[in-house]
């Protein structure tokens, strides 16, 4: 079976779906493993390391035409979905909830479209799949490097014959993958730092790794499924940023990455807490996306500078920025989704087995995922 790896197209995307180092267990597996041209250019992975490890470079045509699944990071672009035939994989992080018109397409052409996004985070077994933690764990360490570039400012105690420098106050709102890098990372840096998170049971994982764990007196324990935290009410909300006002107006940094999968963000930063802080204060959003996000006053992609002197930086693909890496462990995730799909050198797709299951998008010339197919649906019709 001939597995081909796509080179992004996508504005800013420096990432490639496969390194060199992950081809090993591939070609072990009986992969033959194609690769576009200039895929890894982005990530300075030259062709001739792919050629090296036992991969074939060709140009784009003939990627698509031979390839039986073909391995990108971001969902493909019209040109690319052009070029993908009936009985084709595709495999990625396809963003089928956000893009389900796509997703309809690739169905109606006869694609299987398989996406990371989909892994289930609890299942221990597809801790090695996981790409959305991957790549959240380069996300919330590159966010915080953002802060302390931006802040001007040291972020550890400094005692100098020059004088004493105090250590940042950093806050981090939300302590899920990204949240826990961040704190981390400010940690080792010399920041004194406190997290918050709706899910009490973050509260240990935070503080184990050095932080003080920020206790509202709401106290709303807003646990959900899966690992991940329900959206919480207008009233428990409003309760909420009422109390982290008080919280964030003593903050230098304050890095958010709070989510509730399949929703708006959390609003968690107000434009009156954003008025409170100290100019030269730091706000990177990771949760800003087109839906918005943590902050009240962050514009997804861009730095918005307040009239209070508040930086408030909303980067949209931290990972892009630090390619290396993050390809690196994306390579990981999607070389061991493929082998669990694979049996005797060809594809072998079990749509009983739970990891199958919720990666299959669309498959058989059908939208397969109930989620998606959901949002198919026209309002008040059948599909
Ligand atoms: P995660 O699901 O592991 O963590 C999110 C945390 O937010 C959870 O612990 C959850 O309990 C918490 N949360 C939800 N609602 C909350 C509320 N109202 N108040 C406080 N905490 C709340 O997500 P992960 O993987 O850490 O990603 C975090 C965010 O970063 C996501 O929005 C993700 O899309 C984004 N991201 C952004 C990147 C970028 O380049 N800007 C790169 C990678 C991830």
């Amino acid at each position: 079976m001939k597995v081909g790896v796509a080179r992004e197209t996508a504005a800013g995307e420096r990432r490639v779906a496969l390194v060199p180092e992950a081809l090993g267990k591939l070609t072990a597996a009986g992969l033959e493993i194609l690769v576009e041209a200039g895929a890894g250019a982005g990530a300075m992975i030259p062709d001739e390391a792919f050629a090296n490890a036992g991969a074939r470079v060709v140009a784009t045509d003939e990627l698509y035409a031979q390839s039986d699944v073909v391995l990108r990071v971001q969902k493909p672009a019209g040109a690319e979905v052009s070029r993908l035939r009936s009985g084709q994989v595709v495999i990625g992080l396809l963003a089928p909830l956000l893009d389900p018109s796509l997703m309809q397409t690739l169905a109606d052409a006869g694609v299987t479209a398989v996406s990371l996004d989909a892994i289930p985070r609890t299942l221990s077994r597809a801790q090695t799949m996981d790409a959305l933690s991957s790549q959240a764990n380069v996300g919330g360490y590159k966010a915080v490097l953002i802060a302390a570039n931006t802040y001007g400012r040291y972020f550890p105690l400094l005692t100098t014959a020059a004088g004493t420098a105090k250590p940042a106050n950093v806050l981090v709102l939300g302590i899920g993958v990204a949240g826990l890098q961040a704190i981390g990372t400010a940690r080792r840096l010399g920041a004194v730092v406190s997290a918050y998170d709706v899910r009490p049971e973050t509260a240990e994982q935070a503080e184990s790794l050095g932080a003080k764990f920020v206790r509202l007196k709401t106290a709303i324990d807003a646990t959900g499924a899966g690992g991940y935290a329900r959206a919480l009410t207008p009233g428990e909300q409003a309760a909420q940023q009422a109390e982290l006002n008080e919280v964030i107006g003593n903050q230098d940094i304050v890095i958010t990455t709070a989510q509730v999968p399949g929703r708006k963000p959390p609003l968690l930063v107000t434009a009156a807490a954003v008025g409170s802080m100290k100019p030269g204060s730091v706000i990177v959003d990771m949760a800003a996306s087109a839906l918005g996000g943590n902050c009240e006053l962050s514009r997804a992609g861009e730095t918005v500078v307040t009239e209070n002197g508040v930086t408030i930086v909303a980067p949209e693909n931290l990972p892009a920025s630090m390619p290396a890496s993050s390809s690196q462990f994306y390579a990981r995730n999607i070389s061991a989704l493929l082998l669990n799909m694979v049996s005797g050198g060809a594809l072998a797709l079990d749509l009983e087995e739970e990891v199958t299951r919720a990666t299959v998008i669309t498959h058989g010339g059908k939208v397969t995922s109930e989620a998606v197919a959901k949002l198919l649906v026209p309002a008040g019709g059948a599909a």
